[in-house]
């Protein structure tokens, strides 16, 4: 026997198969492929994808797009550095968005960025907007009179408005900016669903009324962001709040950032804090409205911490589990981001699939978090699904209302104490009916919110 003959063999890894051509999801129509389905029903066409495949091609018109289905894959392609913030639905919103904030940056720009808005999001940032968030969240029972019907558009969208413009960019005169703000914005996301979805670039340009109205509305809109932040120069003051950190940032040489940059950052913050939140706050109400049993749950844990005595507070929110779950699982039916988009930038692989670069990429939070492979009674409102004991089951990334990875909303902690703050303030007070005329079925925008929720607060 030679030394050659005991030396180890090296073993040979198994050839990886050669990633395969994704199938192609049934159902199309010639000329117009998936797209009239994806029209007509998006959420039913989305959520009956996996079906067809983990990873299934969509035609769309002549164009193909690669929808993802599974939880693994939607998180590995929100993890994976090949998949940027790109396509249909980021263009679409550049008009508004602007193509310097965070929402809209990829790459080395994106990175700094993220540093600069991080701080006011973190965890121990939160605490210091706990007054105004109670503030804001008793001044909405007040406002409310039971058994007037309230439209849950406008006010959910209202609160969300002037809690992100109160805390974030901090300053007297935000009072009555913020309501500018919401009417602005309100037309906004109403015209920019319609670009998105049926988009006729010239048509937008007529001299219409409802084209009018949006250009008026999107001039408001960068105007009012243009005060707050002169009337923040002109005042000298600094307060540590993120707008200060913006009018403060410095770009990777050293330099200041650009007026357009802070500009476009303000715009991004305001924007994709606004319709989010409202549209949650929309589908806590009606939770509270069609759930009585939880209702009345919800106002009891909150009597029980407060006593009963006192008007919910923001330190109460870290002690209102049943309270939470509730958010929880409004937020797994009802996730206000029904739908996200990438590109792909280089060729690349998934789950076996081969993606081309420049791909469009589409997957469905929606679809996702109401699949009967993840969740058992997947339909049903269960809160008690996320208690830690039954919460354990659920799949990897089958539950991400807020993403994960580098894209991952800065505003989780924010907003889930907000949100646990104003339902629990709302429940504590009133319980809720639908009235006349009330249509809660889904709109599928920009956001998923209920069509026109009215609502009548009526006393316990
Ligand atoms: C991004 C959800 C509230 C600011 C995101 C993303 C999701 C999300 C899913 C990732 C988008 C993607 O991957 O393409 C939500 C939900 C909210 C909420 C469900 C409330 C219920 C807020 C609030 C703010 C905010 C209140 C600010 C005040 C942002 C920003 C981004 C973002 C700036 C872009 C981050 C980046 O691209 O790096 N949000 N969000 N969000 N969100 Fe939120």
């Amino acid at each position: 026997m030679t030394v050659e003959s005991v030396k180890p063999v090296k073993p040979v890894a198994p050839e990886a198969p050669e990633p395969i051509e994704p199938p192609l999801a049934g159902g199309t129509v010639p000329l117009l492929g998936h797209g009239w389905k994806l029209v007509r029903d998006p959420l039913a066409f989305m959520s009956q994808l996996r079906d067809h495949g983990d990873v299934v091609r969509l035609k769309l018109g002549p164009k193909t797009v690669y929808a993802v289905t599974t939880p693994a894959l939607t998180g590995a392609v929100a993890l994976s550095p090949d998949y940027h913030v790109a396509g249909p639905l980021w263009e679409s919103l550049e008009d508004l968005l602007g193509k310097e904030g965070v929402a809209t940056a990829n790459g080395a720009l994106h990175r700094r960025q993220r540093r600069t808005i991080q701080p006011a999001f973190r965890l121990d940032a939160i605490p210091a907007y706990g007054p105004i968030m109670e503030e804001e969240a008793h001044a909405l029972t007040e406002r409310w009179k039971p058994g007037e019907t309230v439209d849950c558009t406008s006010e959910s969208f209202r609160i969300a408005v002037r809690v992100a413009a109160r805390c974030l960019l901090r300053g007297h005169y935000m009072d009555e900016a913020a309501d500018r703000l919401c009417g602005a914005l309100a037309t906004l996301f109403r015209g920019m669903y319609r670009r998105m979805v049926v988009p006729l670039g010239p048509l937008y340009k007529l001299p219409l009324p409802a084209n009018r109205e949006f250009n008026r509305a999107l001039a408001d809109f960068h105007l009012l962001v243009d005060e707050i932040v002169a009337e923040r120069r002109a005042s000298g003051q600094k307060p540590d709040d993120l707008l200060t950190a913006l009018l403060e940032a410095k770009d990777d040489n050293g330099d200041p950032i650009g007026e357009q940059e802070i500009h476009d950052q303000v715009v991004d913050i305001l924007t994709a804090g606004s319709e989010t939140i409202g549209s949650t706050i929309m589908w806590l109400l009606h939770v509270l409205a069609e759930h009585p049993e939880h209702a009345e749950k919800v106002r009891a844990e909150v009597e029980s911490v407060t006593g009963g005595d006192r008007p919910v507070a923001f330190d109460d929110v870290r002690k209102l589990s049943y309270t939470n779950n509730v958010l929880v699982e409004a937020m797994r039916l009802r996730p206000a981001i029904w739908v996200l988009t990438r590109r792909a930038v280089a060729d690349t692989e998934l789950g076996g699939y081969r993606i081309p670069a420049g791909a469009d990429i589409i997957y469905s939070p929606y679809a996702i978090q109401r699949d009967h492979r993840s969740y058992s009674e997947n339909l049903g409102f269960d809160p008690d699904r996320w208690l830690p004991e039954r919460s354990k089951d659920v799949p990897k990334y089958a539950m991400r209302p807020f993403s994960v990875g580098n894209r991952k909303c800065p505003s989780d902690h924010f907003s889930m104490a907000m949100l646990s703050l104003v339902i629990a303030a709302l429940s504590a007070k009133y319980r809720f009916e639908q009235v006349a005329g009330s249509k809660d079925t889904p709109r599928v925008g920009i956001t998923l919110r209920p069509d026109n929720l009215l609502v009548k607060p009526l006393p316990w």
